[in-house]
């Protein structure tokens, strides 16, 4: 018997050694302890063995039935956390891999346009500025020299609102009114944009009711109309990417800037389409000047001691310029097709070094 036993120790043991996986071990586990198990039948013939035999018998079985299990806990143990780290070195992710954006999501060329003009305007140290889209007539208007009977704001161009305190609120029609309140609340040197959300009452191919600009004001004690000129040069052919971009300044009337310059880019007509760049055409694309002396005074800023210039342009206008857009109304259809054409991945933010969108 004592042989017998031995004999199925030895083949046990090196089952349980041999198994190779964890489902491999609880084969060798059910054929060794279970109710049809090898050392469960064998313990089946205790019966038959004389007395004095039996219980000697019985005590190398429990004993064999102890080792075993020992020996298959512990290769269980070490097959588990074999398999555990195959799976982790499998299942590895490289969390420095760059985020794969969803195929459907695209930036907006508004909000593209918009992100460029920050990374160019950024990059020369202006800082962003905001105000409320629902204006008062004084920040609207009166502070930038537009006095009342002034034709802008005449109730065709403007929305105005339910009077309120003795004064009309109006849905801002430019930027500008930010001008006013930055210079009331901080001091020279300034160094503004602010993009934002302007309303007027037009609307055709390339007019919207609701539109966008980007204001710029710099005022200090020296600054003049040279760098109003170099600072416009320079972001019209870093935002169309084109160096050698003609650009112009054209006399004009602003009733807040004294002088006022229109500002144009170089174009092409030829065959119908339009290309920007230098070409036998100009494109009207700004309005700037120095700020008014009057401006200044309204803000309570000494004109005498201080000087600025300012600057204005569509957003939704230079972005169709840019894509070649044709009709502004297509941008708030919300039509995912357009979208899908026209918009940017989330993720190529645009930056002076990473590169604008061409
Ligand atoms: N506010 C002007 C407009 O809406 C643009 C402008 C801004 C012109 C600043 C000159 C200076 O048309």
């Amino acid at each position: 018997m004592a042989t017998a036993i031995d004999q199925l120790r030895v083949d046990l043991l090196s089952q349980v050694a041999a198994a190779a996986s964890s489902a491999a071990l609880e084969e060798v586990r059910v054929s060794a302890l279970g109710r049809k198990g090898a050392i469960t039948e064998q313990m089946k013939t205790l019966g038959q063995l004389p007395p004095d035999e039996r219980r000697a018998a019985g005590q190398a079985f429990n004993a064999l039935k102890d080792e075993v299990a020992a020996a298959l806990e512990a290769r269980k143990a070490g097959l588990e956390s074999a398999e555990l780290e195959a799976r982790l070195a499998q299942e590895r992710i490289d969390v420095t891999l760059p985020a794969r954006p969803q195929p459907d999501g695209r930036l907006h060329p508004l909000m593209q346009t918009w992100d460029e003009l920050v990374a160019i305007f950024g990059e020369m140290g202006f800082v962003i500025a905001e105000g409320p889209d629902i204006e008062d007539d004084w920040h609207n208007f009166t502070a930038l020299n537009i006095p009342e009977e002034h034709p802008a704001r005449q109730e065709m161009d403007t929305f105005y609102l339910q009077e309120h305190d003795g004064h009309r609120p109006v849905l801002r029609t430019h930027t500008s009114p930010v001008q006013i309140r930055t210079m009331l609340t901080q001091k020279p040197p300034i160094r503004i944009i602010v993009p934002g959300r302007t309303f007027r009452s037009d609307h055709d191919a390339t007019h919207s009711p609701m539109f966008h600009q980007v204001e710029g004001l710099v005022i200090d004690e020296s600054t003049h109309m040279g760098h109003l000129k170099g600072t416009l040069i320079e972001f019209c052919r870093a935002f169309f990417g084109i160096d050698d971009l003609p650009v112009r300044f054209r006399n004009s009337h602003f009733p807040f800037t004294e002088p006022s310059a229109e500002v144009d880019i170089g174009c092409s007509r030829k065959g119908g389409g339009l290309t920007i760049g230098a070409g036998d055409d100009w494109l009207e694309i700004l309005g700037s000047g120095m700020v008014h002396p009057k401006v200044l005074e309204y803000c309570g800023i000494d004109s005498t001691k201080y000087q600025g210039w300012a600057f204005g342009m569509g957003i939704e206008r230079i972005a169709m310029l840019k894509y070649g857009i044709p009709d502004l109304r297509t941008m708030y259809d919300s039509d995912l097709r357009w979208l899908r054409h026209y918009g940017f991945m989330p993720l190529d933010v645009p930056s002076m070094l990473g590169g604008l969108a061409r």
